[in-house]
């Protein structure tokens, strides 16, 4: 389903990540750890499309779902614009109930700089989750969130990740993520020392 090869990413003549190799199946779950700078962004990058330019190989499904840290909204859209234009296919009633399911039913005309920051999260996640994907890409989307909210987001996710069986590659600094969503945990350490590496599934 998603299989990456990745032998060197740099970026001018420095060299970020090394020997990576992914095999992930069907409903597979994995979370990436390591330092600051390690590049796990710069891989969850190259697994989504987003950078092309790696030495090696990748397979993936043309869908694929992504949340960065920071959520990427249309400040100038709607609550529910912000569903519709991701997910043209969606009818109003998927929208509604994708809004209801993150407790955002009552905020669907609202504006994103109206919602709290764990609003716009859960906006975020259900643009996600709306239209199932065979692959799910999550990028520290819990971090910065106070005790409560990332517990809810993360009974969300699991319950979004059991409903549609998509993959899931979560960057994440948290152990208990990793274990609250049943995602195997892989060390990218730092190229200079060790060598890169996340073992194949
Ligand atoms: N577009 C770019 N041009 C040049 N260097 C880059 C670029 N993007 C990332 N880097 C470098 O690649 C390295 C890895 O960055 P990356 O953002 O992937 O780290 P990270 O593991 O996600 O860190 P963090 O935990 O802080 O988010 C860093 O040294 C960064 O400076
Ligand atoms: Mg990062």
């Amino acid at each position: 389903m998603l299989k990456l090869d990745l032998h060197r990413k740099s970026f001018a003549g420095h060299t970020v990540l090394e020997n990576v190799h992914l095999d992930l199946k069907h409903g597979d779950r994995v979370a990436v750890f390591g330092p600051s700078g390690v590049g796990k962004t710069t891989l969850i990058r190259i697994i989504a499309g987003l950078d092309k330019r790696f030495v090696g190989t990748r397979k993936a499904p043309d869908e694929i779902a992504l949340m960065f840290q920071n959520p990427t909204l249309l400040e100038w859209r709607t609550t529910e614009e912000n569903l519709q234009i991701f997910h043209p296919g969606a009818s109003d009633n998927d929208i509604q109930k994708a809004l209801a399911q993150v407790g955002l039913h009552d905020k669907a005309d609202h504006f994103p700089r109206q919602l709290s920051v764990g609003q716009q999260r859960r906006l975020s996640l259900a643009r996600c989750f709306l239209t199932p994907t065979p692959l799910v890409l999550l990028d520290e989307p819990f971090a910065s969130l106070d005790q409560s909210l990332r517990q809810e987001m993360l009974a969300l996710t699991r319950r979004f990740l059991d409903q549609t069986g998509s993959a899931l590659v979560l960057v994440t600094h948290a152990q208990d993520e990793a274990a609250a969503l049943g995602a195997d945990s892989f060390e990218l350490r730092d190229v200079v020392q060790t060598g890169a590496e996340i073992a194949a599934l």
